[in-house]
Order: C-alpha cells, then sequence, then structure tokens
C-alpha cells in the first residue's frame, strides 16, 4: 500500500482513533454539515487486536492508513459493526477482505441490516442486548441502543478502560485537527452537539431519556464517550451525558421561532411584524427566512422554543417550496411541546395558511390563532394585526414559562 501521512491517534493505553475527517461534506441526508465532519473508527491493540466501526467508503485509504501506522492491518482479528448506516460500514466488506477476522460482531439487527446492504451472510455474529463477550484479554460490553440512530445500533463499552464507543449518540458533525473535546472551544462543541441532536435525535427524544438509566444498569460508567462522529468527549463525557438529558426532556421557553420565505417581500413584512409583538411582550425570538436559513436550521432553534410560527406566500395555490420543505422535514423529526399560528401573503387565494396550519397541527402543535392572510401587500391594519398575533403568542408564553 502506498504510504500515507496519517496517524492513529491514541485515546488510552490501547484504544486508538483510526478514523477519517471529511472537511469538505455539506449535507448529510438533507443535514448542512456546514463545518464537514468525521467518520470516527476506533482500534483496541491487545493480545487480540479489533477495530470498531469502519469509515465512509471513499475514505477507505485513510482508515487503512491510519491503522497501518500502528498495525498491519492485516492483524485485526475481530470486527465490531456498531452501526450499519454506510458512513460506518462502508469500509467493512473490504476489511473483512483484508483482516479475515474470525469474528465480526454487531447487534441481531445489525447482522440483518448488514447483510441487507452488503450481501455478507452468516460470517457477522449477532450479540445480544447487555451481553459481554471477552475477545484475547480485552472485556468487551455491548448494549443495544436501538433507533439512536437506527433499529441496528448499539454501543460498545470497554469495561476495564471505561470507554464507551458511542457510534452516532454524543456525536457531531465537526471536521476538525483535534480529536478531543478538552482542545475545542466550549461553545462550539455545544452549538454542534445541539444541531447534531435536534437534527438526527429529536425523534427519539424518549428513548433518549432512558438511555442513562440503560446504560448504567448495563454497567457503563465511562469516563471517556467517543463517538463515530466530531471529538471525543474526554474532559466533558458527564457534559454531554448532561445536555442529552435535557434536550430529551426539551425544556421550552419563552423563545418564538419564525420560519417563513417570501416572494415580493410581504410574508417577510408580516414576520417583521410579529416579531415586534412578541419581542415587546418579552418573549425571545429567532427569525429563519428560509431564502438564506437551512432546514436544519429550524429544529436546532427549535430545541428550546416554546413557539413556532411559519410564513408562506401562496403559489399556485400551495405552500411556497421551501416551507413545505422544512414542514416535512419538522414533521419528521416530531419537536413537542409547541404552541404556533401560521401566517402569510396571497395573490388570488389565500391557500398558505390553511395548509400550514393543518401542517402544524397534524406535527400536534398546539394552534393559538386561526392565522392571518394578507392580500399582496400587507398595510397598516395588517402590520397591526400581526403585531397583536405576536403580542398574544408572547402572552401565552409567558403564562407557560414564567
Ligand atoms: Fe453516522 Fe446513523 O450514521
Amino acid at each position: 500500500m502506498e504510504k500515507k501521512p496519517f496517524r492513529a491517534v491514541r485515546v488510552s493505553d490501547r484504544v486508538y482513533w483510526v478514523g477519517a475527517i471529511d472537511w469538505a461534506v455539506r449535507d448529510f441526508h438533507g443535514y448542512v454539515t456546514g463545518r464537514g465532519t468525521s467518520y470516527n473508527a476506533y482500534l483496541i491493540l491487545a493480545d487480540k487486536n479489533i477495530l470498531i466501526d469502519t469509515v465512509k467508503a471513499p475514505f477507505r485509504d485513510e482508515m487503512l492508513a491510519r491503522i497501518a501506522s500502528v498495525i498491519d492491518p492485516a492483524r485485526i482479528d475481530s470486527i465490531i459493526s456498531n452501526h450499519s448506516e454506510m458512513d460506518h460500514s462502508g469500509c467493512l466488506p473490504e476489511m473483512m477482505r483484508i483482516t479475515k477476522p474470525q469474528k465480526v460482531f454487531a447487534s441481531a439487527m445489525g447482522v440483518k441490516a448488514l447483510d441487507a446492504h452488503f450481501r455478507i451472510g452468516p460470517q457477522i455474529q449477532a450479540v445480544r442486548d447487555g451481553e459481554r463477550v471477552r475477545v484475547g484479554n480485552v472485556n468487551l460490553a455491548f448494549c443495544e441502543t436501538r433507533m439512536l440512530h437506527w433499529p441496528d445500533s448499539m454501543v460498545t463499552y470497554l469495561p476495564d478502560d471505561r470507554i464507551l464507543i458511542s457510534q452516532d449518540a454524543f456525536g457531531m458533525h465537526l471536521a476538525t485537527s483535534e480529536r478531543f473535546d478538552d482542545e475545542l472551544p466550549a461553545d462550539l462543541l455545544r452549538e454542534e452537539a445541539a444541531k447534531y441532536y435536534a437534527n438526527i435525535l429529536m425523534p427519539f427524544a424518549s428513548l433518549i431519556a432512558r438511555l442513562p438509566e440503560k446504560l448504567k444498569a448495563n454497567g457503563v460508567d465511562p469516563t471517556i464517550i467517543a463517538p463515530d462522529h466530531g471529538p471525543i468527549w474526554r474532559r466533558g463525557a458527564e457534559t454531554i451525558l448532561t445536555l442529552y438529558s435535557a434536550w430529551a426532556v426539551r425544556k421550552a421557553s419563552r423563545k418564538a421561532v419564525l420560519a417563513y420565505d417570501t416572494m415580493w417581500g410581504s410574508t417577510q413584512l408580516m414576520a417583521r411584524a410579529i416579531a415586534e409583538g412578541l419581542t415587546a411582550g418579552g418573549s425571545s425570538v429567532k427569525l429563519l427566512p428560509l431564502g438564506s436559513a437551512h432546514r436544519s436550521d429550524v429544529p436546532t432553534e427549535l430545541l428550546d422554543a416554546g413557539a413556532l410560527l411559519v410564513g408562506s406566500p401562496t403559489i399556485n395555490g400551495q405552500v411556497f417550496p421551501t416551507v413545505a420543505d422544512v414542514m416535512c422535514y419538522l414533521k419528521g423529526l416530531k419537536p413537542t411541546n409547541l404552541i404556533g399560528a401560521a401566517f402569510g401573503s396571497y395573490g388570488w387565494s389565500g391557500a398558505s395558511v390553511t395548509q400550514l396550519t393543518e401542517m402544524l397541527r397534524a406535527m400536534n402543535v398546539e394552534i393559538v390563532s386561526e392565522g392571518i392572510s394578507v392580500n399582496y401587500v400587507p398595510g397598516p391594519e395588517d402590520l397591526a394585526r400581526c403585531v397583536s398575533l405576536g403580542s398574544s403568542v408572547a402572552g401565552k408564553l409567558n403564562a407557560l414559562y414564567s
């Protein structure tokens, strides 16, 4: 193999990071990754060498070079696949060809998913939830984390090292040359971890809420949490566990998010007037004009919000495409505890407000107003109604969250 300049990074006495950094990726199945990402794989060097997860297929050579900086890849004895999504399993068939491992471990659902992806067949051994396995002198504890992020997901705990290899959970999309949380600014870590949680894990909040208890019941008590994306939590393992517990209960606040798009500026005028009413009423307001904001900014801002107001012009009897896109995306992410309303301008048919109101209802948002439709350009009376809607929503948020 051509010698490449990539090195493994030591995580503990016998655990190494051997992943890849993707500085270029800006779209991760619909989520904008403005700072890129990393695909983390881990190598345990012991009397039996174990690789945990692999990387996205185009990054195979980078991972192999990092492994080769500490060991001949052919000396890997076992592979663990914590999660079958292609960003972690993309190189698994190739690694199996190279290493001819004695064992490949995955959850029962993981075995099925990997077979459906790669037709690997029965070479992979399913491990049970809570099962403990000793490979050489390495003790491994497996714990299923179904739906975090896929049905196959599991985590691997090294009790002797107190390292939790947590696959997608506790990760973030962030490409950096630093590998550990204590080498990066805390506000950057929080921002990207929150965005990741909101866009990837929010629908599974009830499972996240039960996760600490489940991990504890399985004897998982980590000092290091090593996810499959972004930095390794070496100093802040407790911090990220605490943040996840808080996000899981989605503690809302007096913050309102206004997500809207506009054709000729009228719906934008309405959004600004509503925002004035909200601000005057004591709410914190975040305007997200969808011509420039990305869909993934909306759930991120909703993580601590109490209200969602959505604005759209009517175009050919429908909601504007950027707004429809966001509503579809949000419905899948299932944000809870929201009040809301719709607004928008129209030319000859005001269908968008009715349609948006129905979409909000379908998301279990509590509708606090029938919404405001304005013909063409809002005049002073229309804008006064918008300010009044903002004040009314602020009043409700005050009553809920004071
Ligand atoms: Fe990072 Fe669900 O894959």
